[in-house]
């Protein structure tokens, strides 16, 4: 099996110098395991001429831009973070459906953000980490990934002007986990629990703004910190788009409704409640409520998926 995953490795090594050649590619950074274990293939295969970016849509967890470069420096690859954050809430704004949030996520970072990174840099090559599940989901009509282009009928060299290379499309999230682990990458990349490509605007139901984002980052730091020790498969914060009555220093409040998710799965395809202890959802409320200012009624998920899919939106 591992003999397997070195051999995946030289070959994905060898296939992307081929299709490269002597041109330059781009790869674009999350911090999760799938572009990270693609950006060590193409540093390895390409050397200077893979160039690295983080594109700071402002969707991101609390400090998560800072930690990707520094991860990726003791790896002896240099990360350019691109500020977009305008780019992408312009994209977000006055759009509540879920599918045409992803749209124009989609669209905000391959022909908007990409484009002109992959103009000034000369890039003819985009590397992408797109697995097997992201294709299965978005083909099958359950979820819209944003990274699946090809197989929706979006050509990405005639409608971006460049093309793009995808080495995991064979391989599941174990396999990108293990080839992550024998690539040498830390044990915080390759064990990272599972965040959505579309980031905390997936945590946002209704309009993905700069406030409802600070709202439900700050809620993400606040359970990812209280959980972290949980052993549970994925655990995060949803802000809900309803709001509530609640009372505070004696006046009538109506606030924001925040849900804690947490649960138990092996593959993300079906998944259980964790049954956490009473005392840390206590905890956990107590804080949000107290620490996030808007926030009166906090909610514990109890459905498995399915009938529920992990996320919410
Ligand atoms: P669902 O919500 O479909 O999620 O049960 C399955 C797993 O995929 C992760 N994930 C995403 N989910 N959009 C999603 O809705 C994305 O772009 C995405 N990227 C990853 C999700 O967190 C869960 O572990």
């Amino acid at each position: 099996m591992l003999k397997n995953y070195l051999t995946f490795i030289n070959r994905k090594i060898k296939e992307i110098k081929e299709i490269v050649g002597e041109e330059k590619a781009l790869s674009v950074l999350s911090g999760g395991v799938d572009s990270s274990v693609v950006t060590v293939l193409g540093h390895k295969a390409l050397g200077r001429n893979l160039k690295v970016v983080f594109i700071n849509n402002g969707l991101m967890r609390e400090k998560e831009p800072e930690s990707v470069v520094k991860t990726f420096k003791k790896f002896g690859i240099k990360v350019k973070v691109v500020d977009a954050q305008n780019n992408f809430f312009r994209a977000l704004r006055g759009k509540t459906d879920p599918e045409e949030k992803r749209k124009a996520i989609t669209a905000a970072f391959y022909k908007d953000v990409f484009r002109k990174i992959v103009k000034e840099k000369k890039i003819k090559f985009l590397l992408q980490g797109t697995i097997l599940t992201d294709i299965e989901e978005t083909v099958a009509g359950i979820k819209r990934q944003h990274n699946v282009l090809v197989q929706i009928g979006i050509l990405p060299e005639k409608e971006y002007g460049y093309k793009v290379i995808e080495p995991l499309i064979e391989l599941r999230k174990d396999g990108v986990r293990k080839v992550a682990k024998l690539l040498g990458l830390p044990k915080s990349i390759y064990q990272r629990m599972p965040f959505p490509g579309p980031a905390l605007s997936a945590r946002v139901i209704g309009e993905a703004n700069p406030e409802r984002i600070a709202i439900v980052r700050k809620a993400t730091e606040i359970v990812e910190g209280e959980l972290k020790n949980s052993g549970a498969f994925q655990y995060f914060a949803v802000l809900m788009q309803d709001k509530a009555t609640g009372i505070r220093n004696n006046k009538r409040e109506f606030g924001n409704i925040i849900i804690i998710r947490c649960i138990e799965s092996t593959d993300a395809r079906k998944a259980k409640p964790t049954k956490l202890p009473w005392r840390v959802l206590e905890k956990i409320t107590k804080r949000l409520t107290t620490e996030i200012p808007g926030v009166n009624r906090v909610c514990y998920d109890l459905t498995p998926k399915p009938p529920a899919t992990i996320e919410y939106i």
